[in-house]
């Protein structure tokens, strides 16, 4: 079956799978087999922690896929965010997303020097501004989702119907995605790609200790401290106390302060961007639904896309038989 999307024409890949992002640990060594394998695979520069470090990093994803590979710029987080985009752009990097703040000064400069800019956001709302800026493309992330919360997050099924009905764009979900049920739903309610943050850490390849990798795997999605980190929003009386705080204290340490809360972490605790400090903020999705064992990267696109290709061509829809 020829799996053609908005996405995979626009970005030239054979799957509409992207890999999420991932500060610390999101290097060639989990990007370069999901290009390889047919998806997106998501180089982010904060890993590296230099321009130089992104340049070889590119370099070695490079040396390993011919496929395209994209490259993440946090913007808050990132250092040296600049730098970083202007390798991505000399690399020959042809995707670049933009995530948790303001994405547009990097799209622009991105766009003229011809790479497709895409923002990651985690509301229709935030979708809708991020289109009249010009982007090529949004990710949404549903509740379902880890990383940064809103108090206006809404579940990707909800997210992703609603904003097709307003967006002209193409739409990647995200939230939740694990397997080849969520991945086809997420393209029948309107997606053109699907991203995966979750799922992805639960591979061989990934570069994160194997007892986190046993943690998602016997992990329920009803764990009661995971629901809590994942479904429930900050509390809105801390982001207006955090709010308040800008411009009072130096920008730096304001951001910081914000991403904690927006992590559902205390915002007053100092906050480290080693591997076992960063899956203490985001540990996992309800993802972990669909996580039952750790294959290998293209053994998971291969279950998606099988298993997709299955329910479409057997019609095993529920009880529905077409
Ligand atoms: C440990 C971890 C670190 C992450 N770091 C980043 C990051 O630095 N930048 C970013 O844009 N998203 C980051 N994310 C969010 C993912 O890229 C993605 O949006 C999210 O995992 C999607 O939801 P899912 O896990 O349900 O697939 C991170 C997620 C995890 C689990």
């Amino acid at each position: 079956m020829e799996w053609k999307t908005k996405i995979t024409e626009m970005f030239g890949i054979k799957y509409p799978i992207i890999q999420g992002a991932y500060g610390g640990f999101g290097t060639s060594e989990i990007a370069a087999p999901v290009s390889a394998a047919g998806g997106l695979g998501i180089i982010t520069a904060g890993a590296l922690k230099t321009p130089e470090g992104l340049r070889k990093d590119i370099q070695k994803a490079k040396s390993l896929t011919d496929n395209p590979i994209g490259v993440n710029l946090t913007v808050g987080m990132c250092p040296h965010i600049d730098g970083m985009r202007e390798v991505a752009i000399e690399e020959g990097i042809s995707v670049v997303e933009t995530a948790a703040f303001k994405g547009e000064e990097h799209g622009k400069r991105l766009q003229d020097a011809g790479v497709k800019w895409i923002h990651k956001v985690a509301t229709v709302k935030h979708a809708l501004i991020a289109e009249a800026q010009g982007v090529d493309a949004v990710v949404i992330v549903g509740m379902e989702g880890t990383g940064f919360k809103s108090i206006d997050q809404l579940p990707t099924l909800i997210a992703i119907t609603w904003a097709a009905k307003q967006i002209k764009i193409p739409i990647i979900a995200a939230g939740g995605i694990s397997d080849a049920r969520s991945f086809l739903a997420a393209l029948a309610m309107g997606a053109e790609g699907t991203y995966l943050g979750t799922a992805f850490m639960a591979t061989q390849e990934c570069p994160i200790s194997e007892k986190h990798k046993q943690y998602m795997v016997s992990t329920r999605p009803d764990d009661r401290k995971l629901i809590n980190k994942v479904l429930v929003p900050p509390d809105p009386k801390d982001l207006e106390r955090v709010m308040k705080q800008k411009g009072q204290i130096p920008h730096s340490e304001w951001m910081s302060k914000l991403e904690r809360l927006l992590l559902k972490e205390d915002p007053e605790e100092k906050q480290s961007f080693e591997i076992e400090e960063i899956l203490k903020l985001a540990p996992a999705s309800l993802a972990v639904s669909g996580i039952d064992d750790i294959p290998s990267v293209k053994e998971l696109i291969d279950r998606i896309i099988r298993g997709a290709e299955e329910i479409l061509t057997k019609g095993i829809f529920g009880s529905i038989r077409p």
